[in-house]
């Protein structure tokens, strides 16, 4: 077997074994097969997909190149959720103490931002302390005692997955399919999950731009995670316009507490109650998703939620006095307002353009090793449907970079269009799907 042999094979549309996967994965990790050979046959997947067997194979070289976190010692059904990002997407926030606090065992390993997305590690970490890694031990030690862990991945989790995903970056192959739910996947299950809940995000601030592509890649992250005996669920949510009403680290923990305190956004509490309360049924925590529904509400209004969160701040060295009282976090030093040139109706957003923008402000980054504002971002004041007077406020801008300022106030009055007419408010949750 050489590498030379297996790239064409894949380059003509042959489908691969599994020991040639996973020669190629085990070599390239020692070195043996280069860059420039894993790049061709990235791209070769990249053109010609692959079929049901290739993708459970390349599952599970992933998963094999590095550690499994075994949880098996922990009680209950151990529920993670994921999504595949947006904008102002701050759910994991809320849902994981919230699920955490009705019982549900959550260890969530997440993310950072990258590009106009926004990333969880990168909003906890907005919180003064808050410690984002951990080793297995103490990730587990954590699910045990408080029941919710949010955590960063470790080096020795899919290995593969990070080496090659650096690749795809560069090389035009991340959006492939085979290639996202083999990346995905191997993560959710080296954390030791029992089961998933996925929100699969579409629309024009999404990976998936059109909601047939996020359709496809749910239907193989569900096989995928069936394949490997775990249940999974997935949503499909639009992403046609931010969620919620902030973008930017601090200010989407700031948004979560307000929702913990029963204040937030319809948009945000109707996607995270919809994804909390799947959680709930696959743990068996509530027999149906109506009693799991109420069950989220009550554990909002009552205040478990919240302490539930609380105690997750304080178990990883976050400073829980700003999250009581959130005023006495100091906001950006510049904080301007974007008014609205014309009265009329909020038509569209440009989602992806307002992402980019908050990173212009500081809130993200565009190369891996770019450092974040805590305190940059936007608030939306104004969302799809709205009736809007020429000079209201559509966004505020947050940022510590005066220079800024101008050029990103201009980039969003072009993010945004606004008609006389009313336009249709775009479905928030278009489908829920498991496995047939
Ligand atoms: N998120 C991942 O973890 N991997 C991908 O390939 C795409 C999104």
């Amino acid at each position: 077997m050489t590498a030379y042999e297996i790239i064409a094979k894949k380059r003509d549309g042959i489908e691969l074994k599994k020991r040639e996967i996973r020669f190629f994965i085990e070599e390239f990790l020692k070195g043996k097969i280069k860059d420039y050979q894993l790049s061709a046959l990235l791209m070769a997947i990249y053109c010609r997909g692959m079929s049901d067997d290739e993708i459970f194979a390349l599952t599970e070289s992933y998963i094999q190149s590095g550690a499994r976190i075994d949880l098996s010692g922990i009680p209950g059904i151990k529920v993670d959720k994921h999504s595949t990002g947006g904008v102002g997407d701050k759910v994991s926030i809320i849902l994981a103490p919230l699920a955490a606090s009705l019982g549900v065992p959550v260890p969530m390993i997440s993310g950072r931002g990258l590009g106009h997305t926004g990333g969880t590690l990168d909003k906890l970490e907005s919180i003064p302390g808050f410690r984002v890694f951990g080793s297995a031990d103490s990730f587990k030690k954590q699910l045990a005692e408080i029941g919710v862990a949010m955590l960063g991945q470790t080096d020795s989790i899919v290995p593969a997955d990070r080496k090659i995903y650096a690749l795809r970056d560069v090389t035009a192959t991340v959006e492939s399919i085979p290639l996202i739910t083999a990346s995905i996947m191997s993560k959710k299950i080296a954390e030791g999950i029992d089961a998933l809940v996925l929100d699969v995000k579409y629309g024009n601030g999404a990976f998936m731009k059109e909601i047939d592509q996020a359709r496809l890649l749910a239907q193989y992250l569900i096989k995928v995670g069936a394949a490997f005996g775990k249940k999974v669920v997935a949503y499909l949510t639009s992403m046609e316009q931010p969620l919620g009403k902030n973008v930017g680290n601090w200010l989407e923990v700031a948004e979560c507490i307000d929702c913990f305190h029963g204040n937030g956004p319809a948009d945000l509490m109707e996607v995270t109650l919809t994804l909390t309360a799947e959680m709930l049924v696959l743990a068996g925590k509530a027999g149906d998703h109506e009693e799991a529904l109420r069950k989220c509400r009550d554990a909002l209004v009552n205040g478990t939620a919240f302490d539930k969160f609380l105690e997750m701040v304080r178990y990883q060295g976050g400073d829980t006095g700003v999250i009581e009282s959130p005023q006495t976090y100091p906001l950006a030093t510049y904080r301007q307002v974007v008014p609205s040139p014309a009265a009329g109706f909020v038509q569209s957003f440009d989602t992806q353009a307002v992402g980019l923008a908050a990173v212009q402000l500081g809130s993200g980054r565009l190369r891996a090793e770019d450092a974040v504002d805590p305190r940059a971002g936007i608030v939306v004041h104004k969302k799809i449907g709205d009736f809007v007077e020429k000079g209201e406020p559509l966004f505020v801008m947050h940022t510590n970079n005066e220079k800024v300022l101008e050029p990103v106030a201009g980039k969003l009055l072009s993010v945004i269009k606004i008609g006389e007419k009313k336009s249709r408010v775009p479905k928030l949750i278009a489908e829920r799907m498991n496995r047939q």
